[in-house]
């Protein structure tokens, strides 16, 4: 099934100039960028993307985290974008990411992990909406 996923460049791999080589792996599994944008996430913008993770303890300093330099943003579209997408990631850790991946690769630590990806329907239905509108996506 063609689906759509949040994907976010996180301002450690941001701040280490690999955008072009995360892009660079999705484009090669064959995932289409229908949006993107680049901006410096407020607190309350971090909070509200992370609300699921609100009880956590890691909740505060990963909003903290994300504001602390520019975030790239995109809609990823492809064949099992949501899955295809995760894969691409790696583990939420990067100690336990399958070598090759983008965490294992390029993240330093469980918080700065240099990406984010939807890892559901259910979240995508909801973290794409929360930065672009419809007028923001091509078809
Ligand atoms: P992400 O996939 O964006 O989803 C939630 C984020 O919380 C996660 O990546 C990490 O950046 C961060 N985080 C920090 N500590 C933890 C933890 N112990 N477990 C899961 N996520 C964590």
């Amino acid at each position: 099934m063609i689906e759509r996923t949040l994907s976010i460049i996180k301002p450690d791999a941001v701040s280490k100039n690999v955008i072009g080589d995360i892009i660079r792996r999705f484009e090669q599994a064959g995932l289409k960028i229908v949006g993107i944008q680049m901006r410096h996430l407020t607190k309350k913008e971090a909070e509200g993307f992370y609300y699921v993770h609100r009880e956590r303890p890691f909740f505060n300093s990963l909003a903290t985290f994300m504001t602390s330099g520019p975030v790239v943003i995109m809609v990823l579209e492809g064949e099992g974008a949501i899955a295809k997408n995760r894969a691409l990631m790696g583990a939420t850790d990067p100690k336990k990411a399958d070598k090759g991946t983008i965490r294992a690769d390029l993240a330093d630590s469980i918080e700065a992990n240099a990406v984010h990806g939807s890892d559901s329907p259910a979240s995508a239905a909801f973290e794409i909406p929360f930065f672009f509108s419809q007028l923001d996506l091509v078809r």
